[in-house]
């Protein structure tokens, strides 16, 4: 066990009560970030932590400010504590136990016995050895962070996809039997009493032949008095594999087992409302449900997601809030937006940014006018730049509120007088166009501001 973190954990009660001052302050306004909001409603709003980007500012800033708990993405795993037998390294995921604590917030442990990110020795050990090394494992994690861990993934990804319902096929599985689970489970409790002990997994979201196994594992668990205290359901989602529409339902039949249930590692690919609104989804169905204790997003931002490709996460590769981020905190009762000075993306962030809007205002046989309307955005701009590309045959005789540089048909325009604009307010700029026999209307490029 760690000697420093017991006597950090002291200091760490106070900070956490401090924590919990800050959010009660904040939530007699009006919660404005999503690990207030969801203390708000009695639950943790979490997020995968790489130990690796904490030393980036934005990334620490955006977890500092927006998040009530972190699980190591990758740190806990049986191949980064455990990578020859017997000798264990810490070094990563103390980083982010350390971090976590300074900041208050919890920590769930993820994960003791998967399949996966497993290295070669355990695959070759012999049935007793395997078990020997397996309860060696949970007693070595569990007992390095004894008393610091909320909720543990003790066993992870047991089941097989598909219709069958059948058992994944692992060293634990092949050469232990289904007993590793329980056994797993008992090691578990008597290494960390304090400790929630999880089964956590995939395509279990909505009623189906896997979570259906996993519902009747969990319910023979509870009836012969093995410890198991939570359910966790990952939750990643796309459009092959869309939030189920039975998932509250789902979630209730766990909880009704009498065991807690979490959303472990939420992501959801796709982006804009479409993506807020499944966000939504997901939040509303925890909330329905009382045993349903907190939710954890697979990562901050989109930049450094497993699935990066698909955009799932709620802050962009720049750390600003996506739709998704305020639907969810919407969804969970706090309101960030608009006009929160703090929050990026929003007034008073210190981005500037513009918009320009074309119109036709004249026209007549051999000609017309045209206008570009200016508008900043939520902050105040002391100048900006537009761009006007005319079709081929077309030239313009005259410009007036602004000023402008041609190359070829192409206008840049800057400001003349009209460069300054409070945040929201407008200005404009018009011209006179030639056709030379084209009617077609220019293109209005993207307004920046400075
Ligand atoms: C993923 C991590 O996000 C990646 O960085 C790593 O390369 C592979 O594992 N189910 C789990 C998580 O339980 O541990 C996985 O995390 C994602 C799927």
């Amino acid at each position: 066990m760690r000697m420093i973190r017991r006597l950090s954990r002291a200091a760490t009660a106070g900070l956490v009560a401090a924590a919990a001052l800050t959010a009660a302050a904040h939530s007699a306004e009006a919660a404005d970030t999503l690990g207030s909001a969801a203390a708000g409603q009695g639950r943790y709003f979490g997020t995968a932590v790489a130990a690796s980007h904490l030393g980036e500012a934005d990334y620490a800033a955006t977890l500092d400010r927006e998040f009530s708990s972190v699980t190591p993405e990758n740190e806990m795993k049986w191949d980064a504590t455990e990578p020859s037998r017997g000798t264990f390294t810490f070094t990563s995921a103390d980083r982010i136990v350390d971090h976590a604590q300074s900041q208050g917030m919890d920590v769930r442990g993820h994960t003791l016995v998967w399949h996966s990110q497993l290295p070669s020795w355990v695959g070759s050990l012999g049935a007793s050895d395997l078990r020997t090394a397996m309860n060696n494992h949970i007693n070595g994690l569990m007992g390095h962070y004894k008393g610091e861990i909320h909720s543990w993934d003790v066993v992870n990804e047991a089941f097989q996809d598909g219709g069958s319902g059948a058992r994944r096929s692992s060293p634990f599985q092949d050469k232990l039997g289904d007993g590793f689970i329980e056994e797993a489970f008992r090691t578990a409790r008597a290494a960390d009493p304090a400790a929630k002990l999880c089964y956590n997994d995939y395509n279990t979201d909505g009623v189906n032949a896997k979570s259906n196994a996993v519902y009747t594992m969990v319910k023979d668990f509870k009836s012969r008095g093995v410890p198991i205290d939570c359910v966790g359901f990952q939750s990643h989602f796309n459009p092959n594999s869309p939030v189920p529409s039975d998932y509250r339902q789902n979630l209730q039949r766990f909880a009704d087992l009498g065991v807690d249930v979490q959303i472990t590692e939420l992501d959801i690919e796709g982006s804009g409302s479409a993506q807020a609104a499944n966000y939504t989804k997901v939040v509303e169905a925890c909330l329905a449900v009382d045993r349903c204790t907190g939710l954890t997003v697979w990562g901050i931002t989109d930049k450094y997601s497993w699935r990066s490709s698909g955009t799932p996460l709620l802050f962009d590769g720049n750390y600003t809030e996506k739709p998704a981020y305020d639907a969810v905190l919407a969804a969970l009762g706090g309101s960030g937006d608009p006009g929160d000075p703090g929050d990026p993306g929003d007034p008073g962030d210190g981005t500037v940014s513009c918009t320009a809007t074309y119109t036709r205002t004249a026209d007549w046989n051999s000609g017309y006018n045209g206008q570009v309307t200016i508008t900043a955005g939520g902050e105040p701009i002391s100048s900006w730049t537009a761009t006007v590309t005319l079709p081929a045959q077309q030239t313009v005789s005259s410009l007036w509120n602004g000023t402008p540089t041609r190359s070829g048909n192409v206008l840049t325009v800057r400001p003349s007088w009209n460069g300054t604009l409070a945040a929201g307010a407008s200005t404009s700029f018009g011209f006179t166009v030639t056709k030379n026999g084209s009617d077609a209307a220019p293109t209005v490029g993207g307004c920046t501001a400075s």
